[in-house]
């Protein structure tokens, strides 16, 4: 294939002429679930326009921007949006036949726990796919089971106790209070707030059944680690393995809420957290041997949990330096002006260079395969 020069991405909504990337142009295929059901590729191609062109006012959906930067890359790019109808995805993609498929699902159905369902049937189909196969998916998505996982290879976990649906607080956990009580298989902070950290096991009890009727899902409740929250982006694989500037969540210390986690509000009200002067900033500075033992946890925890391309690990760090890892997020959000996007940036990707490293990515672990 004849290389193809690209212009660098600038600011969200326009371009920046910057150093140049070289690249081969490639068909690839964005897939993603919608809610938008009998949607074709023209309808998305529309839709991805009018978001793009209104990016000042409101960000486009996390598959727009990508196959925005895809194309920007100089790539042929498809959008394949799916509701429910698979059989439209396997002869969509079978008659266009791409080179390589960026998986943007994040559910299916609107299921979340179905996340892992679209790679399956890529991986079934015999496509080039971006991202974490679907056993990560599934091992990550459930809190506990990628915690025993972690612990194996003998990487730090808060202690924990999971709950299935119905089942009751029968007796004291063998853990220390304060514990923290979350939806065993849920992510952006869906059902975390302030009276998810519990101080005795009748808190416990009634948060737990919360989180049943709630979430019609089990409960997990981890002991309480009190310690700086860093979230660790990585892109690549093996040899390639690249740790970006760690992000830190800080708490102004005069208005700061009593726990100091990452709720619900927390991650998403902007007006809370600046009330509550929440920020996510470059993490402030880490002794060297903590930085190192960060580095090593993570890279233990990408393999044991069979991560791949890119993916963000949310840890926390105590004050005796050691290194928890709260948990690991195989399919991150990675859109432009986020955590994951911030942390590409600064280390020197703009947004369409960061979406082509996990396209790079991939293709190296299938020609390498
Ligand atoms: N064991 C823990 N100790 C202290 N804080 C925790 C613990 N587990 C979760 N949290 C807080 O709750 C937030 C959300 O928990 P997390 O397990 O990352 O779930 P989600 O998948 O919703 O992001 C974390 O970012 C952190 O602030
Ligand atoms: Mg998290």
């Amino acid at each position: 294939m004849p290389p193809f020069v690209a212009a660098r991405y600038g600011p969200a909504w326009r371009y920046e002429p910057g150093p140049e990337i070289l690249l081969h142009t490639m068909r690839v295929a964005v897939v993603f679930d919608t809610p938008y059901s009998g949607w074709d590729h023209r309808d998305h191609e529309r839709q991805m326009d009018l978001e793009v062109a209104a990016w000042k006012a409101d960000e486009p959906e996390m598959e727009y921007q990508i196959a925005h930067a895809l194309r920007e890359c100089g790539h042929e790019v498809r959008l394949h949006g799916v509701r429910d109808d698979l059989e439209f995805l396997v002869s969509d993609l079978a008659e266009w036949k791409p080179d390589l498929v960026f998986n943007g699902a994040e559910a299916f159905r609107g299921d979340e726990s179905l996340e892992y369902l679209l790679p399956a049937l890529l991986e079934a189909e015999g496509y080039r796919y971006t991202g974490a196969p679907p056993l990560a998916l599934q091992v990550t998505r459930n809190k506990a089971i990628s915690k025993k996982v972690l612990a194996y290879f003998g990487i730090q976990v808060p202690g924990f106790v999971s709950y299935r649906l119905r089942e009751q607080v029968a007796q004291p956990p063998d853990l220390s209070f304060p514990l923290i009580v979350k939806p065993l298989q849920a992510d952006a902070s869906a059902g975390i707030a302030q009276a998810s950290v519990v101080q005795d096991v009748s808190s416990l009890a009634e948060r737990v059944s919360f989180i049943h009727e709630r979430f019609g899902q089990g409960a997990i409740a981890e002991e309480f680690v009190d310690g700086r929250e860093l979230y660790v982006s990585i892109v690549g694989n093996d040899d390639s393995l690249e740790i970006l500037p760690i992000t830190e969540l800080v708490f102004d210390k005069r208005i700061r809420p009593e726990e100091r986690i990452a709720t619900q509000f927390a991650k998403w009200d902007e007006s809370y957290r600046q009330r509550k002067g929440i920020r996510n900033v470059f993490a402030r500075p880490l002794a060297k041997a903590v930085r190192e033992r960060i580095e090593e946890t993570c890279r233990m925890a990408y393999r044991a949990l069979w991560l791949r391309d890119y993916a963000r690990l949310d840890l926390r760090v105590t004050d005796d330096g050691t290194v928890w890892v709260l948990e690991a997020n195989a399919n991150p959000f990675i859109s432009y002006g986020h955590d994951m996007a911030n942390a590409a940036a600064k280390a020197g990707m703009e947004y369409c260079a960061f979406i082509q490293r996990i396209v790079d990515a991939a293709i190296q672990r299938y020609e390498h395969a």
